[in-house]
Formats: C-alpha cells, structure tokens, sequence
C-alpha cells in the first residue's frame, strides 16, 4: 500500500466527526451557553486528520474548566503570597512612607554623652520615623534618615562626614545640605539639647 494514500483516506474518514463536533459547538452557543461549561460537553468524539482520538465524549476540547482553573489560582496564590509580601517588606524597609511631625514637641532622650564618639553617630526612632544622631566635635545634631528625593534610608559617612543616599548617590553634609545628587530639599533636623550626660531632641 502507498502511505500517502492511506492517510488520505484516513482524512477523509475524521470529516463527519469533525463536522459534527462543529454543529455541536453552535448548538450549545445558540442556546446561550459556552462549548466549555460543566455538563454540556456532550459533543461527539474529535480526531485529528490521522484517526487519533484528541478528546472523548465530553471532554474539554483544549479549554480550560472552572475546576482547573480555580486549582490554578489557588496554587498561584500559595506561592505568590510570601513573595508579594517579601516585596512589600523591602520596598517599605528602602522607601518609608513619608510621615509629616505635627503636634506638640515632644522631647526624648536618645542617648548619653558617651554613647557618641565624635565622628560619629547613632540611629534612633522617633514618632516613628528613622533619624541619626551625629557628633561631630563636642556638637551633637540629629537628622532625618529619609532622603529628600525619593525616600530611601541614607548612610552616615563617619569618615567622610556625609549622608549618602545609596538609591540615587544623592550627599548631604554634616549640616543636613544637600551637597550633590537629586535630592531637592536638606534632611530635617531636630532640636538636640545636652543636659546631665544625656542626649535629648525635640520636634
Ligand atoms: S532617594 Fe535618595 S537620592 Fe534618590
């Protein structure tokens, strides 16, 4: 036997399935309904030109189920989860909202005299946003840690006696200036009062 002939007749035998199945679909969308919903995929057996059965009596055809798709989006979710949330944590940790200090000042201790070696500095939180403590000589002043352009954490530089903005090199000078880099505005600072060894700022 010649094998391009009997694939040409086993072509011609797939034509009424197919042309069945297409009746199928169209009488199921005339009736208001989609070829895929549950129950209803009724249509005949589908081959392909070589004889092969691609699908049986209601089978899906290639589409998706509601079962398979709702097994899909949960699974998605599971892993997707923990990584949107470790996303958010780290563009919170680089970027903090920005908070505005209203309200009456409020004067904390931050530090002892000691804790501080000139030069350098050291990190506290209040009302909840991040600031710096520096000493630089006997003086101590105390800035904002939010950058000025885009809100990332800046750096102190004891040895250089800057801030450095690690996301866009922007500088800022022991005073709180802006040296260089795109930060339009200087860091805020805070009143520092020194009293009895301790360190204490205010709004
Ligand atoms: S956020 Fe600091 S330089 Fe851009």
């Amino acid at each position: 036997m010649i094998p391009g002939r009997a694939r040409v007749a086993r072509a011609d035998a797939s034509v009424p399935a197919a042309v069945e199945n297409r009746r199928c679909a169209a009488s199921l969308t005339r009736r208001g309904r989609r070829y895929s919903d549950t129950g209803l995929n009724k249509c005949p057996t589908m081959t392909d030109v070589a004889g092969n059965q691609t699908s049986g009596s209601g089978a899906e055809h290639g589409r998706i189920t509601r079962r398979e798709l709702l097994i899909d989006t949960v699974v998605g979710l599971t892993f997707a989860t923990p990584i949107l949330a470790a996303v958010f944590a780290a563009v919170r940790y680089i970027i903090p909202p920005a908070r505005v200090i209203t309200g009456a000042a409020e004067r904390v201790q931050v530090a002892a005299v000691a804790d501080v070696a000139a030069g350098q500095s050291k990190d506290f939180i209040y009302r909840d946003a991040p600031y710096a403590l520096i000493r630089i000589d006997n003086e101590f002043r105390a800035f904002s840690k939010v950058c000025t352009h885009l809100g990332c954490i800046v750096d102190w530089k004891g040895n250089e006696r800057i801030f450095r903005c690690p996301c866009h090199n922007a500088v800022f000078d022991a005073s709180g200036s802006v040296v260089s880099g795109p930060a339009p505005r200087p860091l805020p600072h805070l009143k520092v009062e020194v009293a009895g060894g301790k360190v204490y700022v205010s709004a």
